[in-house]
């Protein structure tokens, strides 16, 4: 084993060990430097035994297709929650050490997380643990996707529950400029049983989305890395700024010591994925890492929030709606065509045929998306459209951006997931709180926790 490896595991091991009063943000660390290089080991040594079992895809933007061990995402996953489990004594226990010990209750109360909340971390595991099981059936038996589109709201049942029990927080403000323009007296609106569904909704969209954002080496894992470091931005930034003593900070400490071991384990995962890819994540890391996000968002109170970090992953969908639905046909495949001869990206189509003809309502609708730039057609000599680019971002990336090799085309694609959601973060952090009068999550929490 490397010095360097040796060393940041003896590292990783002062900060969880050392940490005499259980502090959760150093053990938080301490874990992610562990998953990252157990997660680091393992693949290597069990990725040829996911060949062997059949676990494999082919890499369809490499000359020869090469063979490539699928499903590796589960590795990484599975780490995740090991280490989770044993993180609990790291953010339960203090708790109870604060109990006979005045000088720690005194200074920083918020900082702890009381054993009632353990619930709510469990329930979120209960979560992860469906999503890993539903990961793993999709990737050993190809589950058509309208089969398993639903079942994530009812992984993330325990979760609402658990929310209805201990918060039950319903209501949403409104905006200053819409109360004063229509005269509304109250400054929040109570959405009911619709938040509730709501969230299922984010339980749903969350791991599906990160699944049809997919197709070119490095940029399913990629994009939970970038998510994960601006959610962990915006947990810092009430660490950091916020009062030590309030309830935001309990918070947000809590959400940040489940991200950051996510973090590490990620990491090790975008390592082997990263193009030229020696392993595909698979369905399951997909729909593990989507849920990770909607059970910190759920059960970290800013199930709102949580959506301004998924901007390209909405628009893709949005995009992706006429193919999901079936407006326009859509192929098993829609990752870009790669062109072996210049080594690049290219778009790929769909095409029109008698069997599956252009419908009506989209050979209309067409004409203005492609003076939009947003779509590409090719017509016969007839002026009929006989094929339409795919309609993902990372397609419409190549329309805007022209033929890229794959590694180029994934790192725009992860750049501007990041420069739009640091734009949503400053936004959240700034112009929100003036919409609104008064900064959202801190003042409801201070109800729920006071
Ligand atoms: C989703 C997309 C599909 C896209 C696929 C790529 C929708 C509705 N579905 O389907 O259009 O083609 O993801 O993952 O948008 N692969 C590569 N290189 C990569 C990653 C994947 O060649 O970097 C290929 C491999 O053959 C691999 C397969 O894609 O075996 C995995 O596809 P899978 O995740 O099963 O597809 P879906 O999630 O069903
Ligand atoms: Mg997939």
């Amino acid at each position: 084993m490397a010095l360097s490896t040796v060393s940041a595991l003896a590292f990783s091991v002062f900060l969880v060990v050392h940490n005499d009063r259980f502090q959760p943000f150093e053990a938080a660390v301490g874990f992610a430097v562990f998953g990252y290089f157990f997660t680091c080991m393992l693949i290597p040594r069990l990725a040829p035994m996911f060949v062997k079992r059949g676990l494999f895809g082919k890499d369809m933007s490499k000359v020869g297709k090469p063979v490539t061990p699928e499903t590796i995402g589960v590795i990484p996953a599975v780490c995740y929650l090991f280490l989770m489990i044993l993180f609990i004594p790291f953010m339960y226990v203090r708790y109870y050490y604060n109990q006979s010990d005045n000088s720690v209750a005194l200074s920083e109360p918020a900082s702890l997380f009381p054993n009632g909340k353990l619930s709510s971390f469990l329930s979120g595991m209960l979560c992860l643990e469906s999503m890993i099981l539903l990961g793993m059936m999709d990737d050993l038996f190809d589950i058509r996707w309208r089969h398993k589109f639903f079942l994530p709201a009812i992984a993330a049942i325990p979760l609402l529950v658990i929310y209805y029990v201990d918060f039950g927080v319903t209501s949403v403000l409104i905006p200053n400029f819409i109360r004063n323009s229509f005269h509304i007296a109250g400054t929040a609106v109570d959405l009911g049983i619709f938040y509730y569904l709501y969230m299922g909704a984010v339980a749903i969209f969350c791991p599906n989305s990160v699944n049809i954002l997919a197709g070119i080496n490095g940029l399913e894992v990629g994009q939970t890395v970038v998510i994960a470091a601006l959610l962990i931005l915006n947990d810092l930034t009430y660490l950091f700024m916020g009062d030590i003593a309030s309830a935001a900070y309990s918070v947000h400490l809590y959400s940040c010591s489940m991200l950051i071991p996510f973090m590490g384990v990620a990491l090790a995962l975008l390592r082997f994925n990263w193009y030229p890819a020696r392993v595909f994540v698979g369905d399951t890391w997909c729909y593990f890492s989507g849920m990770v996000f909607a059970v910190v968002g759920i059960s970290g109170h800013f199930a709102k929030t949580l959506m301004l970090f998924f901007v390209p992953q909405i628009f893709n969908f949005i995009y992706s709606a006429p193919q999901l639905f079936g407006l326009v046909p859509c192929p098993r495949h829609r990752l870009p065509h790669f062109n072996a001869k210049d080594g690049l990206m290219y778009n790929s189509w769909t095409e029109y045929t008698r069997e599956t003809p252009l419908k009506p309502v989209m050979a209309a609708v067409f004409p203005i998306l492609e003076r939009l730039k947003l779509i590409r057609l090719v017509r016969n000599p007839q002026g009929r459209i006989t094929k339409s680019s795919n309609m993902t971002l990372i397609n419409l990336v190549i329309i805007w951006f022209g033929p890229k090799r794959e590694d180029v085309l994934c790192e725009i694609i992860l750049l501007l997931q990041f420069l739009v959601g640091f734009v949503m973060l400053a936004l959240r952090h700034t112009v929100i709180p003036i919409l609104f009068g008064f900064d959202n999550s801190w003042n409801m929490l201070q109800r729920f926790y006071m």
